[in-house]
């Protein structure tokens, strides 16, 4: 759909569910424009159909505008990726879509979630602050150059 049509729709909120191997090629393409080293199809298609990996997408109108997947192991997960479509991003989109997937960890009775920020992704770091996450560690020399990695924690009750 063009960006014009799209403007002249009435906004629709997205509907949030559990990704599947069959949206790898979506979810790679979304991955792909949101960090240099993109995942590709198969790798995230291995992701997807791994038992220990819980994935969520976010879609409008059919089209997965946003995903977020974890890897469980025992009663922790690690958050591995996060991102919201480039032409959707600022519009508030990642919390709720962020809070259904740690109510799907916790129900699946995760009590700690860990992931890495950029400390200069303030977007992301915003994110994580409004859903209760805190700073454990850091991680110099990041991301190819002098970036520091933020080690952040999610307790989950
Ligand atoms: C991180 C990401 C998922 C956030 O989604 P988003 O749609 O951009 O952000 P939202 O509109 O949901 O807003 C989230 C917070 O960031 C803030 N924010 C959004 N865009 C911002 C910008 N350009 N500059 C500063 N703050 C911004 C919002 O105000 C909000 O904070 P608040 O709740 O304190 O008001 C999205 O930017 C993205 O996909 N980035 C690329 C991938 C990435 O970096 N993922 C995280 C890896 S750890």
């Amino acid at each position: 759909m063009s960006g014009i049509v799209s403007r002249l729709l009435p906004n629709v909120p997205p509907v949030f569910s559990a990704a599947r191997p069959s949206d790898a090629a979506p979810i790679a393409a979304l991955h792909a424009a949101s960090f240099q080293r993109g995942w590709d199809e198969d790798e995230v298609r291995r992701l997807l159909a791994d038992s220990a990996v819980t994935a969520h997408r976010a879609m409008i109108r059919r089209r997965i505008i946003g995903f977020v997947i974890s890897r469980i192991a025992a009663d922790e997960a690690e958050i591995l990726s996060v991102a919201i479509a480039p032409a959707r991003r600022g519009h508030g989109l990642s919390w709720p879509m962020l809070e259904f997937h740690l109510r799907s960890l916790a129900g699946r009775g995760t009590h700690a979630v860990f992931l890495e920020v950029d400390e200069r992704n303030t977007p992301a770091r915003r994110l994580y602050s409004r859903g209760g996450f805190y700073e454990v560690g850091r991680r110099h020399s990041y991301y190819g150059g002098n970036a520091t990695a933020l080690v952040l924690r999610r307790d989950l009750v």
